[in-house]
This record gives C-alpha cells, structure tokens and sequence, in this order.
C-alpha cells in the first residue's frame, strides 16, 4: 500500500515536471520531431491524431503508469463482466449489452423489431414526435440528424421531432407540423415522472383526444418503469422497456431510440449497433498505447488535473453530427461533474470539464477567433469525416466536401503553428493551442455508432481515472425537488425574498 502510494506520487510529480516543461515546449517543435506520426493512431478507418498535443512518448508512457496506478485495467474489467459499479445506487452498467450481437435473441428486440417493421410497413404515421428530456431526448435527436440521409425526407418512411422542453411552445410549434391522424406520439422518460415529459405528453394526449383520435391507437411509452407508463394509462403492448441499469445518458441504444428506428428501420440501427459494440471490443481487448478510448480519455485527465483546462470543445465538421457537442456534453458533465469520489471523499482536483462545441465549419466564423487569439488556451477534439456519404456525385459537391475536411486541417494547424513574424500584435497569433484530430472514412451508421460508443468510454475511463462513480446523477435533485415546494405554497419559508417575488408575479 504504501508502495503504491509512493510510487502514485512519484508519477504524479513526473507528470506534474512534464507539464511545466511543456509549458516551454513550443507545439511547432515537437510536431517537427521526425517521428511525430507515430502518434496518430489508427483503428479500421478511424484515425486519432495526437501529434498536435503538448505530449511526448515519454509522457504518454507516464500516463499508462498513472492509470496503472488508478486500477484502471481492473475498473474496466468489472465494466465488462458486468459487475454493479454503480455503488452509490447499487447497479451494474447494462449499456454494453444493448449493442452485444446478443441482444437479438431477446424477447425485447423482438417486440421492438415487430413493432417497427409493422409500423413502417403500414405507413400510416408520417410523423414521429418523440417526448422526452435529457437522456431521452439528446442521444436520438442527435442520432436522428446523424442518420438523416436514411430518414424522411430524404428517404422514405416517418420523419422524426424531438419535444423536451416544458416550454409549451416547443410542442405547440412541433404541433404545428403534425396532423392528428398520422402522428405517433412516443413518451419516453426512464423514470415516467419527469414532470416536462409527463406535461408535455398530457398535452399531446389531450391534443389527440380534441382532435377524435383515440390515445391509444397513437400513443405509445418507452420506459425503464413499465408499471408506472401502465399506471399513466397506456396498455402494456404500446410499452417498451429497457432495463434499470441503463442509465439515461447512456440509453440511445436502447428502446430509447424508437423514434429512430422508425425514422430508418431496423437494418440502418443494427448497423449503428453494430459500430458501437466493434468499439466495445477495441476497448476492452486493445493494449493501451493503441487503444484510442484510453489515448483520449487520458488526453481529458491531462488536459484538466495537469494542465488546469477547465474546458474541453468538441467541433465536429459534419453538419449531420450538429447535436454531437449537446450529446457529449450531458454523457460527460452528468456523468463526470462530481465533487466526491467513490468512497465520498472530496477530490484533490476537479474531474469534468464543461464540455462544449459546435459544427464546423459555422464555429471558425463565431468563436474560433476567442481559440486563436484569446489569453487562455482550450483544448478541442476536431472531428471530420474524409469523404462525404450522400451528397450530390457531381464534382462540385464532391469539392464542398474537400473543403470542409481542409478547413478542418487548416484550423488545427493554425491553433498549433500560430504565425508569429507579424508587425502587429493585433495579428500576432501565439499558436500553442492543442487540438486532437479524430477522422474516419465516411459518416456511415456504423461509423457513427462506433464513433459515439468511443466518447461513452472516453468518459467512463475518465471517471474510473478520477476515482469517481460516472453512473448516477444526484446533483440533479435539488432543482427538481425546490421545482415542487414552489409549485406547493405550504413549503415555501425557506425561499429567498427575490424568489417568492418573481413567483408571485406568475
Ligand atoms: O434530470 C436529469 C435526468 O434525470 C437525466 O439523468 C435523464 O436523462 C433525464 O433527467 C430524463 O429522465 P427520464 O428519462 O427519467 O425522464
């Protein structure tokens, strides 16, 4: 014990000199370093470039050591085997099984499958409104627009809304586009007692009704408590479950997404299935200098213990990918955004950074200029595809494509390099700014899944590597619990004075 301990602080003060040499270390010199492009790695087609980060092989090295000295190997092991590290609410983690080829021998694929392949071959609803918040809203509206070329209106079949706000303009404008006759409404809420889904879906309910269509002929739940979507009034065969151990954050693969199975069919979501458990098993089988979720997720921990970066940009140059930043952002800040570690000890340092972004190439022409030229320096992944999937196969869409790939090249480069020979400092750029390139050959389903599947575990590693349980969300309560003593006039003395002002003016 007190071995590993000695040797734990031994790494972390390593670390900690390597960082402050790094400080001095101009990114330009260590990119011209004649074996730089070993540290791209690559995995099928997808290829992360770490050659723009202030890193070098000794350091990675000592990174491998530190997570050696966080039990990682072991942490991701019981992940696997599916032991219940989910201490604090006493589950296992059941996201993996969702995309295990498995999965297809269950009585719940079936259902799903039947009800989808009926549904879409019926053709009677053209529009899909799914209803639902957080976790189960953001993982398949983003998927939703990932998988547009296989979606109405580009290919046939219902075209899919997404209604999380409680705001009820959000469903009223949604409405606004839907004929109460060709609308499948689908309520989907883990729990079933979110008070914005369980709103929004009696607005929708009540909608139906005012518009003679019968709720049950158009309404359906997707839920991890079966009984209280019963109690709620739907009938046990317009359920869909999944199972307590998933948790929101980490639920698209499961019934979760119905309104996109819907959207594209069953063979297009296997696909996507199928991309996340190949990252599954890169994950667990791969040696960490070539395992690309160990590589990232140690970039996060060196970026926020060790270079004190409290931010992290996800800029993904793929219009299709425009909700990735808002997806990645709950998967991490959720999960990560802890001040305790398992054993409830305060943590010496804090673990999430806020994550954040927007696609590319729109972000260059609003924030970039703050990455460039601001005084801090904030770290970003760089996503791209290198060929387009479905776009027009004359030259000049060819062409566009090349350009947004190009541009992404050119961002990075520029964060890096900087361009220091200028005459004023207003056009001064220090470079220095880290960047990871992540790209791959085309946003296929499956390379969207497997995509998507590497950021779950960039963040689940991360978690394990602060010590942390990534798995529930408690700071989540107190808002929601202060919601209802407002909403209730008996329990309300310990309000601010401001509070109660504004409330009384509703
Ligand atoms: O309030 C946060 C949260 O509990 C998330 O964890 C979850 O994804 C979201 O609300 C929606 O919860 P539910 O699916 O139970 O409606």
């Amino acid at each position: 014990m007190t071995d590993n301990l000695s040797y734990q602080t031994q790494i972390l003060k390593r670390l900690e000199a390597a960082s402050a040499e790094m400080d001095n270390t101009p990114l330009s010199c260590l990119m011209a370093h004649e074996h730089r492009i070993e540290m791209v790695r690559k995995w099928e087609d997808l290829w992360v470039d770490m050659t723009r980060q202030h890193l070098t092989p000794e350091i990675l090295g000592d990174l491998y050591q530190f997570a050696e000295t966080k039990d990682l190997r072991t942490k991701m092991q019981a992940l696997f085997s599916g032991e219940p590290i989910n201490t604090t609410e006493g589950r296992a983690v059941e996201h993996l099984a969702l995309r295990h080829p498995d999965r297809k021998t269950t009585q719940e694929w079936q259902k799903l499958s039947q009800f989808v392949t009926q549904t879409r071959s019926e053709g009677k609803f053209k529009k899909i409104v799914n209803i639902g918040i957080g976790g189960s809203d953001l993982g398949p509206a983003m998927l939703s627009q990932a998988l547009a070329p296989f979606i109405a209106p580009i290919a046939s079949g219902p075209e899919c809304f997404f209604v999380g706000n409680v705001d009820p303009a959000h469903l009223f404008d949604i409405l606004a586009k839907c004929r109460a006759d060709e609308t499948l409404f689908i309520v989907t809420s883990k729990t079933f007692t979110t008070t914005e889904t369980m709103a929004n879906a009696t607005l929708a309910k009540d909608w139906l009704i005012a518009h003679s269509v019968n709720p049950e002929t158009a309404l359906v739940g997707v839920t991890a408590a079966p009984e209280k979507a019963a109690s709620w009034g739907l009938a046990r065969d317009n359920i869909f479950d999944f199972a307590e151990g998933v948790g929101g954050r980490y639920s698209m693969w499961s019934a979760v997404s119905l309104s996109v199975m819907l959207g594209c069919g069953m063979d297009i979501f296997n696909a996507l299935l199928d991309g996340a458990h190949a990252t599954d098993k890169h994950v667990q089988h791969t040696d960490w200098p070539d395992n690309l979720a160990v590589n990232l997720a140690l970039i996060r921990i060196w970026h926020r213990q060790f270079r004190q970066s409290g931010t992290y940009g996800l800029m993904a140059y793929d219009q299709r990918l425009c909700r990735f930043a808002a997806w990645a952002q709950q998967l991490e800040m959720e999960s990560n955004g802890k001040s305790v570690s398992l054993d409830g000890s305060r943590l010496a340092s804090p673990a999430a950074p806020l994550i954040w972004g927007e696609p590319g190439t729109n972000a260059q022409h609003s924030f970039f200029q703050w990455l460039h030229q601001g005084l801090e320096i904030h770290p970003i992944d760089i996503l791209v595809p290198r060929k387009t999937l479905s776009h027009g196969k004359e030259d000049s869409w060819q062409d566009s494509h090349r350009k947004l790939v190009i541009n992404a090249i050119a961002q990075a480069e520029a964060l890096a390099l900087g361009q220091q020979d200028s005459s004023s400092p207003h056009r001064y750029f220090e470079g220095n700014r880290p960047s990871v390139v992540i790209s791959w050959e085309q946003s296929t389903p499956y390379a969207i899944g497997r995509l998507l599947s590497l950021y779950e575990h960039i963040t689940i590693i991360s978690g394990f590597l602060w010590g942390i349980n990534s798995f529930d969300q408690f700071g989540v309560e107190l808002g929601k619990k202060m919601a209802i003593e407002l909403e209730n006039e008996q329990s309300q003395s310990h309000f601010s004075k401001a509070a109660l002002e504004l409330l009384s003016s509703l």
